[in-house]
C-alpha cells in the first residue's frame, strides 16, 4: 500500500543460518502482517564491492546503487549484525563505506537489534553508532534494542517461534515505524 510504513532490514552476516538474519527475517514476516508495516530483507551484502574511493562515482557499480537506491526507498532502516573481534564485520562496515558517499541514509530513521548473548555485542553497538553518525543517519535510540535470541527460540520454520522474542521484534518495528 503506497502509504505504508516501509522498513529496510539490513543484515550484518554473510554466514548461512545466520541468527541476525533469523531475527530479520522474522522481524519481515510480522512486519508482513501488520497493518501500514512494510518490510524489505536486504540480500545484497555479499555482491557488494570493496569500497575504493576511485569506484565512488557515476557509473556506481550495478550493486552500490541497488544498495542506495533501496535505502531511499525506505523510511527508516533496521539493523541486526554480530560483532566479530570487537567490532563490526568487515563485509558490512563496507557497506556503511559506500552509503558515505551518497545522500540516501541522511536523516534516515535508523536502529538496530543486539541479538548476541548478555553482555556480549557491545563493542558491534559502539562502532555502529560511530559508523552511522559519519553516514548521516538519524539514530533512534528508543527504537535499539538488545534481544539475546537463543537457538532454542527458532522454530522449524527458521524464523523466531519464542513469543515474547516476536513480541520484542515487534516493538522494535512500530517504534522505528512511528506507529
Ligand atoms: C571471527 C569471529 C569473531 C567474533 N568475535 C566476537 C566478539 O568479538 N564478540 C562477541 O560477542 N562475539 C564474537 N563472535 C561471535 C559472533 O558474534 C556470534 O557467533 C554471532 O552470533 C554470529 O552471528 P550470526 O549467527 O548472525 O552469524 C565472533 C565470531 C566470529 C566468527
Amino acid at each position: 500500500m503506497p502509504n505504508d510504513r516501509h522498513i529496510l532490514l539490513l543484515p550484518g552476516s554473510l554466514r548461512a543460518g545466520s541468527t541476525n538474519e533469523t531475527v530479520l527475517r522474522t522481524a519481515a514476516a510480522l512486519a508482513a502482517t501488520t497493518p501500514g508495516l512494510r518490510a524489505t530483507y536486504y540480500a545484497g551484502l555479499a555482491e557488494l564491492p570493496h569500497f575504493n574511493p576511485d569506484d565512488d562515482l557515476d557509473p556506481l557499480p550495478g550493486p552500490v546503487t541497488a544498495l542506495r537506491e533501496a535505502i531511499e526507498a525506505a523510511d527508516a532502516l533496521l539493523i541486526c549484525t554480530p560483532e566479530y573481534a570487537g567490532t563490526l564485520p568487515g563485509s558490512f562496515k563496507n557497506l556503511l563505506d559506500w552509503t558515505v558517499g551518497g545522500t540516501e541514509i541522511s536523516d534516515k530513521p535508523t536502529a538496530w537489534i543486539n541479538a548476541a548473548g548478555p553482555g556480549r555485542g557491545h563493542g558491534a553497538e559502539a562502532t555502529l553508532r560511530t559508523v552511522l553518525g559519519y553516514t548521516g543517519a538519524a539514530v533512534l535510540e528508543e527504537a535499539c534494542a538488545k534481544i539475546p535470541l537463543d537457538r532454542a527460540a527458532v522454530g522449524p520454520d527458521g524464523l523466531v517461534a519464542d513469543p515474547l522474542v516476536r513480541e520484542r521484534i515487534g516493538e522494535v518495528l512500530a517504534t522505528l515505524a512511528g506507529r
